[in-house]
């Protein structure tokens, strides 16, 4: 991590060790993602269909922060982005995982090879959603160019870190990030999903990510879900968020557009292309596409 960087990078160093010799529980429910591909609307799915929809709406879904790198980012308290995420639930600023009940959802950033070695002895449940790059790449520059990250002034220099694995804390290639999942899409404990298919019919998608936890939903069920989970309930719902206000945001990095194909108003030709020839790089031979529109 290179601390050199104008803004504090210090906020996306992950504590990845940490995670390692996490404790998990065979009933857990993961989400992975790459940032920007949508976590906190599949977390906020999940989370109404495994708890219902009576609950938090001002905020993050849960009445834990399910973030397990902001739940074991423990002595990084002095971290006022941190505690102010910690705090905003709650729940104590050493909230730990252990702490929460069972069936725990929770999400992570984390590649595949950084998860918890006891993940893979227990095989919990894993939904991945990935996103397609270039709407995902302006997404994560207006995040992290912005408060309090400040990492980035200009869209070329974010760019060129993102094609190199590097913009994004220790997190690494988005290439490797979706492939590793993608290569693991048929394990019967893994859910592979895609923004733009959730995008397009978001009632299919969640229907099928109950039958995937095993839950049994009534179509009331489910309107109420894609309600509570639409991108206009949820802009309004996160609109007086405690961040709002600490970060002085104008629009919510988590709830900004939510469109696809958005990119089309920042990206030039030449950078357009860049991201193709990386996606060549990366997807060929795979069988895994994007819609980037
Ligand atoms: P944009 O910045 O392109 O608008 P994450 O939660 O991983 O940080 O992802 C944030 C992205 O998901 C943002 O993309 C945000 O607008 C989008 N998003 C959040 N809620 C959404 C919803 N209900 N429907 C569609 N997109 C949503």
């Amino acid at each position: 991590m290179d601390d050199s960087k104008p803004g504090n990078p210090r906020l996306l160093r992950f504590p990845y060790e940490k995670l390692k010799t996490m404790e998990v529980r065979q009933d857990d429910i993961f989400l992975t993602t790459y940032p920007k591909s949508g976590s906190h609307w599949v977390l906020r799915i999940i989370t109404s269909i495994v708890r219902g929809t009576d609950i938090d709406t001002t905020g993050l879904p849960a009445p834990e922060h399910p973030f397990v790198e902001i739940m074991l980012n423990e002595e990084e308290d002095d971290d006022p982005r941190l505690l102010l995420a910690k705090k905003k639930d709650g729940h104590p600023v050493n909230f730990h995982p252990s702490m929460m009940k069972s069936p725990r959802v929770m999400a992570t950033h984390a590649p595949y090879d950084l998860l918890p070695t006891q993940f893979h002895e227990k095989r919990p449940k894993m939904i991945y959603i990935a996103r397609n790059p270039k709407d995902l790449a302006v997404s994560a520059f207006k995040q992290f160019g912005g408060p309090p990250f400040q990492m980035y002034d200009e869209f070329p220099q974010f760019l060129e870190e993102f094609l190199n694995g590097e913009a994004i804390g220790n997190i690494g290639h988005w290439g490797s990030h979706v492939l590793d999942w993608w290569k693991r899409r048929h394990d019967n404990n893994v859910l592979y999903l895609k923004y733009e298919d959730l995008k397009k019919d978001p009632r299919a998608g969640i229907q099928n990510i109950a039958e995937f936890i095993g839950k049994d939903l009534t179509p009331e069920d489910i309107d109420k879900i894609a309600h509570h989970c639409s991108f206009d309930y949820m802009k309004k719902a996160f609109q007086d968020d405690a961040y709002m206000k600490a970060f002085g945001w104008k629009e919510h990095p988590f709830v900004r557009r939510g469109k696809v194909g958005g990119w089309k108003e920042t990206l030039t030709v030449a950078q357009n292309e860049m991201i193709d020839n990386y996606c060549e790089q990366w997807l060929k031979g795979t069988g895994l596409e994007f819609e980037m529109e």
